[in-house]
C-alpha cells in the first residue's frame, strides 16, 4: 500500500499554506541535517568551533551549519517575522512584515554528534508577530526530527500527533494519534546529578526506583522524549547546583516538546506549573521540566 507523504498529509490538514510552506521548508532542511550527519566523519565537519553559545555552550561545527541552513531555508519566505535559535543572541528578524516565529533547536544533543550517536531538530512555530516571548500554549506547529537508525518527523499542528520516517527523500506517514502508554518501564534523568537534586525530585527519583523502573539516558532531549512518547515513563531535567533554574531551554527545547507531549495526551511540568502556560522573560530562559504521562 502506497503511504501518505508529509506533503499530502499537510494538505489535508491545514489551510494555512503559510504554515505548510514553512513546515516543509523546515523538513526539507532535516533532510539535508540527517544527509551530513551520515556522512561527516567522512567530511571532517565533526567538532567544535571556537565559539560558545549564549547559554554558555562551545557550538560544534554541525551545530553552526544546522542553524545556518534552517536560516537560509526561511530567508525566502515572507510570512516568516523572526527566527528564534538556541545559536543566536537574538531573535533574527527575516521579515519586518511578516506573522510566523519559528523557534528551533537546530541540532539537540551536541555531545552525541563526534559518537555516530542519536541527535535532533526540534521547532516550534507561533503567529505571534512581533511578540517572541509567548507562551508554549501559543505555538501553533510544534515538531522535532530523530536523527537516529531511522530519521523520524515527530509532529502536531494541535490536533493530535503523527510521526512520518524518511524513506527516499520523502517523509512517509507511520503513525497517527500518537498517545503516550499510561505506563512505562524506564526513567530519564541525568541521575549523576542526584546529589544535587532538591527534595521534590529527589522524592520522585526514589518512587520511580521503589517502582522498579530502570534508567535509560541519551543525553538528548529529543531521543529521551521519543522514548516517552511510545514506551511511556518519565524525562525530567531538575533545578541542580549548576544549572539553579534548569538546563533545558524553555522556547525552544521545551515548548514544542511539551506542546507534543500534551497532544499525546501526556504531562508537561516545571516546578509545579503547566510549562505550557509560563511566559518566558528571555529568549534563552531555561526552566526545570518533567514529562510523563500522569
Ligand atoms: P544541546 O545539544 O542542544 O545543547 O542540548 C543538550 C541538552 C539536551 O539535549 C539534553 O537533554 C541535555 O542537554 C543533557 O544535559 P546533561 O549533559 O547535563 O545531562
Ligand atoms: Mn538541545
Ligand atoms: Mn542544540
Amino acid at each position: 500500500m502506497t503511504k501518505t507523504t508529509l506533503k499530502q498529509f499537510l494538505q489535508s490538514h491545514t489551510k494555512d499554506t503559510s504554515l505548510t510552506q514553512i513546515i516543509v521548508s523546515l523538513t526539507e532542511v532535516c533532510k539535508e541535517i540527517a544527509e551530513q550527519l551520515r556522512t561527516a566523519p567522512l567530511d571532517s565537519i565533526h567538532g567544535a568551533t571556537q565559539n560558545i553559545n549564549t547559554s554558555g555552550d562551545i557550538q560544534q561545527k554541525l551545530d553552526v551549519l544546522a542553524n545556518d541552513q534552517i536560516r537560509k531555508s526561511l530567508e525566502s519566505i515572507q510570512e516568516v517575522h523572526a527566527l528564534v535559535s538556541e545559536e543566536l543572541p537574538d531573535a533574527d528578524i527575516l521579515h519586518e512584515a511578516g506573522e510566523y516565529n519559528i523557534y528551533t533547536d537546530p541540532l539537540d544533543g551536541s555531545s552525541n554528534i563526534d559518537i555516530n550517536w542519536t541527535t535532533g531538530t526540534i521547532f516550534g512555530i507561533a503567529k505571534s508577530g512581533t511578540e517572541y516571548l509567548i507562551p508554549g500554549e501559543r505555538l501553533d506547529v510544534a515538531g522535532y526530527v530523530l536523527y537516529s537508525s531511522a530519521c523520524e518527523l515527530v509532529l502536531t499542528l494541535g490536533n493530535g500527533v503523527a510521526s512520518f520516517i524518511l524513506d527516499k527523500g520523502e517523509f512517509l506517514l507511520t503513525r497517527t494519534n500518537i498517545l503516550i502508554p499510561e505506563d512505562g518501564r524506564y526513567y530519564s534523568v541525568n541521575e549523576s546529578k542526584s546529589a544535587d537534586f532538591d527534595d521534590k525530585s529527589l522524592a520522585l527519583l526514589a518512587q520511580l526506583k521503589a517502582e522498579g523502573k530502570s534508567l535509560r539516558y541519551s543525553g538528548a532531549l529529543v531521543s529521551d522524549i521519543h522514548r516517552v512518547l511510545l514506551k511511556g515513563g518519565v524525562h525530567f531535567y531538575p533545578r541542580t547546583k549548576s544549572h539553579p533554574e534548569g538546563k533545558l531551554r524553555l522556547l525552544y527545547e521545551i515548548n514544542p516538546i511539551a506542546k507534543i507531549v500534551e497532544e499525546a495526551g501526556g504531562r508537561a511540568y516545571s516546578a509545579g506549573k503547566r510549562t505550557l502556560l509560563i511566559t518566558p522573560t528571555k529568549l534563552h530562559e531555561t526552566v526545570p521540566i518533567s514529562f510523563s504521562k500522569r
